[in-house]
């Protein structure tokens, strides 16, 4: 690279970075890499902004006021509804459910249309790369109903092929559900083509979009898959939201899971008649703020686009995989997975935990566990494991701070002993 193209790209970077505060923060001493995007990525100032300008401004409640402010609230509100509809490539904005995140979007397609369509003797079609917020509900369904759990087979690099679901679908099968992105191994699913397995089968297809969302743009419409859901703080937005994504006839045959405000048509002594979806499944005070923050994050990823977002992601972690495989002692579990930023690795002869504490005493912020997969960390024949989960913010010399710990944490039973 040329100097000042170099110069160029890191003020750049540096400019992308003044706009994350937390990009700033100390820990242990350092200035803190964070590479545990994957749990939660960080939050643009025009986020917090939008937020801090809700409570300043026009913090009242939605589709309950009848004045002004209530009514900029209200409108604030759905046009976010729109955005979203936008920016899934859906064909109408009321196919948007707000809810607290992805697994809650998750749990209401499971109670609401699983529990509907799902009965005694039928198939549900999960893998075993599943985050526990795509399998525990259909684990639990297919128990409930007396229906039968089935896991596609994943391939080496932790996806399941076309293939490999045509291989596990029979007449039986009922609902897949399957991630977009896998938030242990990064693996990337080709979403159309397993919807059209699926479809072809007879079977409906959920998809859980909480990692695939942030790296690979959807069209809902395109892949047609039934439903889709996802949270905004992996997407730069605000916790405490997410969104169901689901086609307009599936949706009007559901029933709400929560009763309560603005959810109705009519309460009658014995009975009630519920609104049309999505306020059908809205039910009390919605989180209105961080609904508006997730508009301006989706806003965020628009003006910096997902293909320059994604070259810096699959830039950075393709030397991180590069100067990790350089190590001996280091076990990565998913090296050709670059486009999710996320690499699972272990060292050998350190617990990660042990190891994540050292990482911490770095500054360097990554996580350790299962992941929320133990059916993954079953596929691995592993207890745990380390995940650094890189972003388009991220540099080259906080991938340079992450190998030299790495190599650290390597020596670990050298300086234990
Ligand atoms: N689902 C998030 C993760 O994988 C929290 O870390």
């Amino acid at each position: 690279m040329s100097s000042s193209l170099h110069e160029c790209c890191l003020k750049r970077s540096e400019a992308i970075r003044n706009e994350f505060p937390m990009l700033s923060v100390v820990e242990n001493g350092h200035p803190m890499v964070y590479f545990n995007n994957a749990a939660t990525a960080m939050t643009p100032k025009s986020v917090i902004n939008a937020m801090t300008e809700y409570y300043e401004e026009y913090g009242v409640n939605i589709a309950r006021g009848v004045d002004a402010i209530g009514y900029r609230a209200t409108h604030l509100f759905e046009a976010t509804r729109v955005k979203v509809a936008d920016f899934l490539g859906a064909e109408r904005s009321d196919s948007v459910v707000f809810t607290r995140g992805t697994t809650a979007a998750l749990n209401l397609v499971c109670s609401s249309f699983g529990n509907l369509v799902v009965e005694a003797g039928d198939e549900i079609i999960v893998s075993g790369g599943e985050h526990h917020a795509n399998y525990i509900p259909w684990q639990q369904l297919a128990k409930n109903k007396g229906a039968q759990l089935v896991l596609a087979e994943l391939d080496e690099d932790g996806k399941v092929t076309p293939e490999a679901l045509q291989k596990a679908m029979t007449p039986k099968t009922k609902l897949v559900a399957l991630f977009h992105i896998s938030n242990v191994m990064g693996a990337v699913h080709d979403v159309k083509a397993l919807a059209k397995v699926a479809h072809d089968g007879g079977a409906y297809f959920v998809c859980d979009g909480a990692q695939g969302i942030v790296h690979d743009q959807i069209n809902v419409v395109e892949t047609d898959v039934d439903f889709y859901a996802f949270s905004g703080h992996k997407l730069f937005g605000p916790t405490g939201v997410g969104v169901l994504y689901g086609k307009y006839d599936l949706l009007k045959r559901m029933p709400p899971i929560e009763f309560g405000g603005e959810m109705i048509s009519l309460v009658d002594v014995y009975d009630t008649t519920f609104a049309d979806p999505p306020h059908r499944f809205e039910a009390g005070t919605m989180p209105i703020a961080e609904v508006i923050g997730l508009g301006k994050a989706i806003d965020y990823v628009n003006r910096y686009g997902y293909c320059a977002m994604q070259r810096r992601v699959e830039y950075l972690t393709s030397i991180a995989v590069e100067k990790l495989q350089a190590q001996p002692n280091v076990t990565i579990y998913n090296p050709h997975n670059y486009a999710s930023g996320i690499i699972c690795f272990n060292i050998e002869g350190i617990h990660p935990h042990d190891a994540a504490g050292i990482y911490d005493r770095e500054g360097i912020s990554l996580r350790a566990g299962h992941h929320c997969s133990q059916p993954m960390m079953r596929e691995l024949k592993q207890f745990a494991t380390l995940r650094a989960s890189l972003a388009f913010y991220n540099t080259e010399e906080e991938v340079e701070r992450f190998v030299e710990a790495t190599e650290m944490a390597g020596d670990f039973l050298d300086i234990l002993f």
